[in-house]
């Protein structure tokens, strides 16, 4: 295991060849790279922007998804290719899989460098099966068994507003993603709704008998936000009105202390490299969580996902 953390992301780099052919040639080992070491960086391509990254995608992943049940502010470039998030540069992204608290999610993320950071702005890994044997047992035991939940709380004044997270301005419609997702709502006023999803800890991707560290407990805490947004945010709100909070899944408080021995679970797995611009990185999302730096300078990184996989699927 150690061989494969010290190589995520493997490099591929530009052997004369343009990269969608590239990937025609060598498909079949690309993605049995890709899923056994979390991540793949194609360095040096003429990727042909925001079009030639689409091609990449489909050449490898086929079509890519649109993004729904949106949980940060991203806005369409093309087609389904996205921003990567629209958060303010001095904050970190804290290490997450995407779309862990959802029903179902991208098996692979790509994302793309067209313009550099002046200085950070890289997109972090961890090996969540790392992060898994970096937990003490007993908390993972406690996780697996009691499992975790995340309480999402849309404002009409403040923050992403429902409509925008679920795409419709029709409650019956939303009603019915949420009892498809098993996602359960509460409206509460005039336009304000909470949300209380409860998800495992612990996935297997297909394939694979490997247990990966797969959920936002650790992202959405209320303790993984700066200081002063913590205070802020819980002086406007109250803990119970957050715009997001994880509990265990019976709603019991997870203990702080639980809370930095995991974010240390995933920093001591994390690995960074420094983008160059036109590089594509691909994540495998059920192998290597992603965060973000924070960054100064005109950072463009656009991002798309693509095969979306259902637990229990195989
Ligand atoms: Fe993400």
């Amino acid at each position: 295991m150690s061989d494969t953390i010290a190589t995520l992301p493997v490099v591929v780099e530009n052997d004369g060849t343009p990269l969608t052919d590239l990937i025609d040639r060598r498909r079949a080992e690309l993605r049995t790279t890709l899923v056994e070491h979390g991540g793949l960086l194609f360095r040096g391509f003429d990727v042909g922007g925001v079009d030639g990254f689409d091609r990449v995608v489909r050449a490898l992943a086929g079509e890519p998804l649109t993004y729904t049940e949106r949980s940060s502010p991203r806005h369409a470039i093309k087609g389904k290719v996205y921003t990567s998030t629209d958060y303010p540069q001095d904050e970190e992204i804290f290490l997450h899989n995407e779309n862990s608290y959802q029903a179902r999610w991208p098996l692979t993320l790509f994302f793309y460098c067209i313009t550099p950071p002046d200085t950070l702005g890289a997109t972090p890994l961890a090996d969540v099966r790392r992060v898994y044997q970096n937990i003490d047992p007993a908390v993972r035991e406690e996780f697996v068994r009691r499992r975790w939940m995340l309480v999402r709380n849309f404002h009409a004044d403040f923050g992403t507003q429902w409509q925008h997270v679920f795409n419709t301005d029709d409650r019956a419609e939303v009603e019915a993603y949420a009892a498809a997702n098993r996602i359960e709502l509460e409206w509460l006023g005039a336009d304000g709704l909470r949300t209380r999803a409860v998800r495992d800890v612990v996935h297997h991707r297909p394939g694979s008998d490997i247990p990966r560290w797969f959920n936002h407990a650790t992202f959405f805490h209320v303790t993984s936000l700066a200081k002063d947004l913590q205070e802020g945010l819980l002086e406007l709100f109250g803990a119970e009105g957050l715009p997001a909070n994880t509990y265990y899944g019976d709603g019991a408080e997870i203990p702080t202390d639980v809370m930095d021995h995991l974010r240390e679970a995933y920093r001591a797995a994390s690995v960074r490299f420094d983008y160059q611009r036109d590089d594509v990185l691909v994540v495998d999302n059920m192998t290597a969580a992603h965060g973000r730096e924070p960054f100064t300078g005109p950072r463009k990184i656009a991002v798309a996902m693509a095969e979306p996989h259902t637990p229990g699927e195989k």
